[in-house]
């Protein structure tokens, strides 16, 4: 439609294994709630070292590459799709460097808690990665599912 930036828009966000460990889930899901999303899928699962590979495919070539890996499948993550009027956008401002979310639960540059995709084509490549139909927008929780 014409509507443009009034359309609603999913993205991914991954709560990684520190912001689990670190029992920030249920403050981070009121930050989500807070800021207008909503949070269409829920998954809790643990990352093996193809899967993390092949999430951060991209950055296979960067020195950070092999303690990345080894650190996003040291313990389960919680990765959602949360949906609404520019929420790619509004995802990564909300949890960068200099608010909310990466500052109350970031430990340092490789351990900061969260991800959120960072544009349309990784919206959709990350979210069909974890979720097979995000069409309606219906709430499902699932548990383990790799
Ligand atoms: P990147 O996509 O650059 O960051 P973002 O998550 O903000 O999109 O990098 C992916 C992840 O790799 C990042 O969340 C943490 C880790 N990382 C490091 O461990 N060291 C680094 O120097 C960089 C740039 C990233
Ligand atoms: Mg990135």
């Amino acid at each position: 439609s014409s509507s443009g930036s009034k359309e609603k828009e999913k993205t991914l966000a991954m709560i990684k294994p520190d912001g689990l460990l670190g029992n920030y889930t249920e403050r981070i899901k009121d930050v989500i709630v807070d800021y207008g999303f909503s949070i269409l899928r829920e998954i809790t699962t643990q990352l093996d070292q193809d899967s993390a590979s092949r999430f951060y495919a991209e950055h296979s070539s960067k020195r950070f590459f092999p303690s990345l890996i080894k650190y996003m499948t040291s313990g389960p993550v919680l990765v959602m799709v949360l949906e609404k009027e520019n929420a790619i956008a509004d995802w990564r401002t909300l949890i960068g460097p200099t608010d909310a979310i990466r500052a109350m639960c970031g430990q340092d540059l490789e351990k900061n808690c969260v991800h959120g995709s960072d544009s349309r084509l990784s919206a959709q490549r990350e979210i069909s990665f974890f979720f097979e139909d995000v069409s309606s927008g219906e709430r499902i929780t699932t548990h383990d599912e790799l």
